[in-house]
């Protein structure tokens, strides 16, 4: 979920509205504002996305301060009813929340026998339970600390208290919170990139402090009530990179921006000498590590495969692969002297960070690979490698992921030089090749469109096989598919398919197979015999050097290790046009959201 809010001079209508619709990415199944004036509180929530709600607020009326949320839900169908903002039942209080909590249950049977509960929400709770402290402290302020206090789980919370037309009252636990300053107003957002039209100046909300947000000043509070000096800091984010300009789709955009990514993450990671510029910190702490676990989700996962590879086989470092939400709490039993890695686009996947919260606690350092620096696995971690492939906002990523294995592949690099390992592997020169290929590619979107209509028009299901680095991006290839198109696809080792999928192999189906591994290209190719024998509709996609006469698409020739780089962009585009001609929503799929901060 997504919140905003807004205390200044302006027509906080507007404000929230293009906040929220910057931060839909985060969840769209509802959403809802509630302003502030001599009138008093003022609600509007619909079911469905901030295009309806723009539609539904009442235009005349004027306010200067308010809040705003977007919903992925959790607790309780998508409903008007389930929507943020949240009223208790006076009426008095009013409030949007972003996150689970946990001790719900138990807080309803404690504190709130008597009061009717409308919603099936978590959140609800919150806000009735505020109302009923203030009953008791007759102070907002009072009952706002002591509900905080009572919270266990994830929340990041805007309230307002319709007698008190000078304050947000603001707070947050593991959920992403920003407070945004300006001049003669102030501002709260789940992240920067949704108030960058009205600032650059931000101040971090760590967990569990209680911020007081007016039009002229910010203060900021230890739960206990201790005031905390904080210095602000400039959000780097370009505000046009936000925009889709001619473009369709984001997704479209951002898969046709991923040469420029890798020519500038060239050019971010290394000096006017031409030589590899990182972090001396974090040589030190890779060539101290005896073995690195990464950790991340989704497609994170998914480039966290690749690094694998990279790292084993450049750096001689062993590596071991998670999803956060599983490592979280069944961990494995860990080396000597491990060093967490942490792959996320975003840089607030809670189930990445519940991970990163545990090992600190274990006393074992972090390094964050993601897009947005200052964010929350970002502040968190002992050191952090940027990604630069600006804002990433369809929900399939795409420009990340290759962005992702880039990066890795330069700290592998990086880490065998420190560790005196001769290689014959110059990253910059080859990703500087990848660049050109991937330009090649994005201009093939006609073949792969065509592609995608043979294939994909009608069928139920899909398989993406391949060997080696083949496989790690089948797994993407497959995710990307079902992601957006809702194909079900899955993504299989080729020599696994045999053991047991192959019995899903009907006529025409089709399986999709990646050949540009030259140890296991003979092998691949046989695999995709065994599944058109049983009636497969195989689509080969090898690379210049490997290929045979019926492939249906050559790659541009890559070192071999960075090919997962360039056999990705026909699979983003096949997925791409599968759903564009299915009819589906690219860039928001259902149920879905970019960046999940529950665990
Ligand atoms: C969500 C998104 C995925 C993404 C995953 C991890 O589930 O829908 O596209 O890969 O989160 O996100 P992160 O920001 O940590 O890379």
């Amino acid at each position: 979920c997504g919140i905003v809010g807004y205390i200044g001079q302006n027509d906080t209508k507007e404000v929230l509205l293009n906040g929220l619709e910057k931060l839909e990415y985060r969840g769209y199944d509802s959403a809802g504002i509630a302003i502030l004036n001599d009138e008093g509180v003022n609600l509007t929530k619909v079911k469905g996305r901030i295009a309806a709600l723009r539609e539904s607020v009442d235009s005349s009326v004027y306010a200067t301060m308010g809040i705003g949320h977007t919903r992925w839900a959790t607790h309780g169908v998508p409903s008007i009813i389930n929507a943020h903002p949240h009223q208790s039942v006076t009426g008095r209080f009013t409030l949007v929340h972003n996150g689970v909590i946990e001790n719900y249950n138990d807080l309803k049977k404690e504190y709130l026998r008597d009061v009717n509960l409308v919603s099936d929400t978590d959140t609800e709770i919150i806000i009735q339970l505020i109302d009923q402290l203030y009953q008791k402290h007759q102070d907002t302020l009072e009952a706002f600390r002591e509900t905080m206090s009572l919270l266990k789980g994830s929340y990041a919370i805007a309230m307002i208290d319709a007698e008190d037309h000078e304050t947000l009252y603001v707070s947050k636990n593991k959920s992403p919170l920003l407070v945004g300053l300006g001049d003669g107003f102030n501002l709260v957002a789940s992240d920067a990139m949704a108030t960058l039209k009205e600032t650059d100046q931000y101040l971090e909300i760590f967990d569990k402090e209680i911020v007081l947000v007016n039009r002229n000043f910010v203060e900021v509070q230890t739960l206990e009530g201790t005031v905390v000096e904080r210095k602000p800091y400039t959000a780097e984010i370009d505000a046009s990179d936000t925009e889709k300009g001619t473009y369709p789709h984001f997704m479209l955009k951002e898969i046709d921006e991923q040469p420029i990514v890798m020519r500038k993450i060239i050019n971010e990671y290394q000096n006017e000498n031409n030589e590899l510029k990182l972090d001396t910190d974090i040589r030190s702490a890779m060539k101290a590590a005896d073995r690195i676990y990464i950790i991340a989700a989704g497609t994170s996962y998914h480039a966290g495969l690749v690094g694998k590879e990279f790292l084993e086989k450049l750096a001689k470092i062993p590596v071991e692969v998670h999803v956060a939400s599983e490592f979280s709490y069944n961990m494995p039993l860990l080396s000597e002297n491990p060093l967490f890695v942490f792959i996320s686009q975003s840089g607030e996947t809670a189930d990445s960070r519940s991970v990163l919260v545990k090992i600190k606690e274990m006393g074992y350092p972090a390094l964050t690979i993601t897009n947005v620096p200052g964010s929350t696995l970002s502040r968190e971690a002992d050191y952090t490698l940027n990604l630069y492939a600006g804002p990433e906002i369809a929900v399939a990523s795409t420009k990340a992921y290759t962005a992702q294995i880039a990066v890795l592949a330069i700290l592998a690099v990086d880490t065998a030089n420190a560790k005196g390992i001769e290689l014959d592997f110059d990253p910059m020169q080859e990703l500087a090749i990848v660049a050109n290929a991937m330009e090649v590619l994005t201009d093939q979107k006609e073949e792969l469109e065509q592609l995608a209509r043979d294939y994909f028009s009608t069928t139920r299901n899909a398989f993406f096989i391949g060997r080696s680095g083949d496989y790690n991006v089948s797994l993407e290839a497959a995710l990307k598919l079902k992601e957006i198109s809702y194909i079900q696809a899955e993504g299989f080792a080729g020599g696994e398919l045999k053991h047991g999928t192959i019995a899903l192999i009907e006529e025409g189906t089709p399986v999709i197979a990646l050949a540009t591994q030259k140890n296991v290209n003979y092998s691949i190719r046989g695999n995709v015999q065994e599944v058109v024998a049983r009636g497969a509709k195989a689509m080969v996609i090898s690379l210049k050097g490997l290929e045979e006469d019926d492939d249906a698409f050559v790659l541009p020739h890559v070192h071999e290790l960075l090919t997962p780089l360039v056999s990705v962009i026909p699979m983003q585009l096949l997925a791409y046009y599968a759903a564009l001609h299915r009819g589906c929503d690219v860039d928001k799929p259902r149920n879905l959201a970019k960046s999940v901060t529950v665990e």
